[in-house]
């Protein structure tokens, strides 16, 4: 029986994609580098250095571990300005605000499982600092998603087995984390064709909570 929902932050609760975007295009340029947006669907769902090394797999130099992580911490001062002067409740993605509402008025836990080591923030941006029973975030993990380190931390902290959960993601790296950590998946946005997922919608403005606790 399903007690609880873990859902990963970026492209599921709030669209930061193009603020990612953004940092990792300004810090490229300026490195001389060949990225668009294509790549950067790549980059979905991975950690910040598996990021980078996938956008330096167009580099023509080598980079020193030094230089690499320059690199990410320049990307992120930029992401940072960016979520501090544009992010805000209105980047919150549709169909969240009523899936998490009702969530709650039906007793089943809730949590965040993100990669981002930016969670505490954005959901600061975003007044959802409150509301989940528990998060778990790039701050807790060793090993980042496909591992399902992070979701497993996620149901731990809200007390939970992972077959009593539902993962909700909108990467591919992110629903084999649900899987390998032995819960069920419901792909959404990016993630929709996964046929792995136990369920897929456009978004959570397609989907009623009474087909996500009855997921199988
Ligand atoms: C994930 C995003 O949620 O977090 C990835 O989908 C991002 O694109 C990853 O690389 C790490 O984020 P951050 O904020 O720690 O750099
Ligand atoms: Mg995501």
């Amino acid at each position: 029986m399903i007690k609880g929902v873990i859902f990963d932050l970026d492209g599921v609760i709030v669209s930061t994609d193009e603020f990612h975007y953004q940092a990792w295009q300004q810090m490229a340029d300026e490195e001389g580098i060949y990225f668009d947006r294509h790549i950067n669907e790549r980059l979905r769902g991975v950690s910040r250095m598996e990021s980078l090394e996938i956008i330096l797999e167009r580099a023509r130099k080598q980079y020193s571990e030094d230089q690499k992580t320059e690199l990410a911490t320049r990307k992120n001062n930029y992401y940072k300005v960016l979520l501090d002067t544009r992010l805000s409740p209105k980047d919150i993605l549709p169909g969240v605000m009523k899936v998490l509402t009702d969530l709650k008025n039906s007793n089943i836990k809730i949590a965040i499982g993100s990669s981002s080591r930016n969670s505490p923030s954005i959901l600061k941006h975003i007044d959802l600092e409150a509301f989940f029973d528990a998060t778990a975030d790039g701050n807790d993990i060793k090993k980042s998603k496909p591992d399902p380190e992070v979701f497993l931390i996620a149901a731990q902290r809200l007390g939970l087995e992972p077959d009593e959960c539902v993962v909700v993601e909108d990467a591919e790296a992110g629903i084999t984390a649900a899987l390998n950590g032995g819960m069920k998946a419901l792909a959404v946005g990016s993630a929709i064709s996964d046929k792995r997922a136990h369920f897929a919608a456009k978004d959570l403005a397609e989907i009623t909570i009474d087909q996500i606790i009855n997921i199988s």
